[in-house]
């Protein structure tokens, strides 16, 4: 079985509810359908039934809620919650009135509320503005103040280097030049997001083009002293976390190099999760393995948030929507 089709065996084994906020959007329809006829969760969709049936006149939509901001005996409720958690922010009633009827918005309200478990949205939506309600009104997780994303990256075949066949990328998605302080975030994350969806032991390796003091960028982007720090701060957030660097990225995956540049390093030679020093290094690195390594990447999954949230890409298939709701699923245990 591939990995994709556990998360999805596993998803429907808890039965959660996760909201999809565009009803308006043809491969959310589908996709809706689809979870639903083969119970991998059970769907809220915002949107209604009109529309719904304009843009994807032949689906099915048995089984699934659909729920319309404009209409909902919810929204008021909502708009208060809202109020309450962005008054501090400048958030006058009347705007958060107002704020509460746009459907991301509405999503995450219900995130929130508790009346879903998970949140998937971002077919036909920017990045900032599907991540932004989440950011506003569910913030992060205990102990996390960054939210962060990672790629599960599957190999097309097990590898010396990659004995588990999977690996966790991060943060090539969100976080642009991460602090130190948010670098330790992502690594925490990435190592949750780890186990909780690759099914994975985390050996988390914090990436740099040195490996423990080899290289020097003092003059430059002070990247490496950055990276070191971050280590430290990931270490006495996670005492009992396999999490070390920084390293170069053979020495990370390669015994004899690890072994030379890193003695006595458990990680150095065996990482399966990679925390790049910026989204450049990470987006970069993702897209080589993808497109020379062929490896296949699931993802964005962003992670870090009190409940989960989930951002598509605006070019995503129905297939995507449906292992994104999955994942998401998995994440709400
Ligand atoms: C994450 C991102 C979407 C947030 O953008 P934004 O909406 O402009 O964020 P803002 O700076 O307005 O912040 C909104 C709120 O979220 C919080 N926030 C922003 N980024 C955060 C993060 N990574 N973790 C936790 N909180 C965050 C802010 O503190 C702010 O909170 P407040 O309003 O309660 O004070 C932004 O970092 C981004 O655009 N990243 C790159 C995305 C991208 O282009 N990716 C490429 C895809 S491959």
């Amino acid at each position: 079985m591939s990995l994709l089709d556990e998360i999805k065996a596993k998803a429907a084994k808890l039965k959660k509810t996760i909201v999809l906020c565009e009803g308006e959007d043809k491969r959310v329809v589908e996709a809706a359908a689809q979870i639903t006829k083969e119970g991998i969760a059970k769907i809220v969709l915002i949107g209604n039934e009109a529309e719904c049936k304009k843009v994807a006149p032949d689906v099915d939509l048995t089984g699934i809620t659909l729920v319309d901001p404009l209409t909902s005996d919810k929204t008021t409720a909502y708009a208060d919650m809202l109020y309450e958690a962005r008054k501090a922010k400048g958030m006058t009633e009347e705007q958060a009135r107002a704020q509460a009827k746009d459907r991301t918005m509405f999503g995450a309200l219900m995130l929130k509320a508790g009346d879903v478990d998970g949140y998937v949205s971002g077919a036909c939506h920017s990045t900032a503005n599907t991540l932004r309600p989440g950011l506003q009104v569910v913030k992060t997780a205990p102990g996390i103040k960054t939210v962060s994303s990672c790629f599960l990256m599957i190999a097309p075949e097990k590898h010396e280097y990659n004995p588990d066949g999977v690996a966790v990328f991060a943060d090539c998605a969100i976080n642009i030049e991460p602090t130190a302080e948010q670098l330790a975030d992502i690594a925490v994350s990435s190592a949750k997001t780890a186990k909780a969806i690759a099914g994975i032991e985390p050996r988390v390796a914090m990436l740099s083009f040195s490996t423990k003091g080899s290289g020097n960028d003092d003059k430059f982007t002070q990247t490496v002293p950055k990276v070191q720090r971050a280590t430290a701060l990931a270490k006495e957030m996670a005492p009992d976390l396999a999490l070390d660097g920084e390293f170069q990225f053979d020495a990370a995956v390669a015994p004899e190099v690890g072994q030379l540049k890193a003695p006595g390093s458990k990680v150095a030679g065996n990482a399966n999760v990679f925390v790049f020093p910026n989204i450049n290094a990470g987006n970069i690195g993702y897209k080589i393995a993808q497109r020379f390594g062929g490896y296949m990447a699931i993802g964005p999954v962003c992670q870090g948030f009190a409940k989960p949230l989930n951002d598509l890409s605006r070019g995503c298939s129905v297939e995507d929507i449906v292992a994104t709701v999955a994942v998401t699923a998995l994440q709400a245990e």
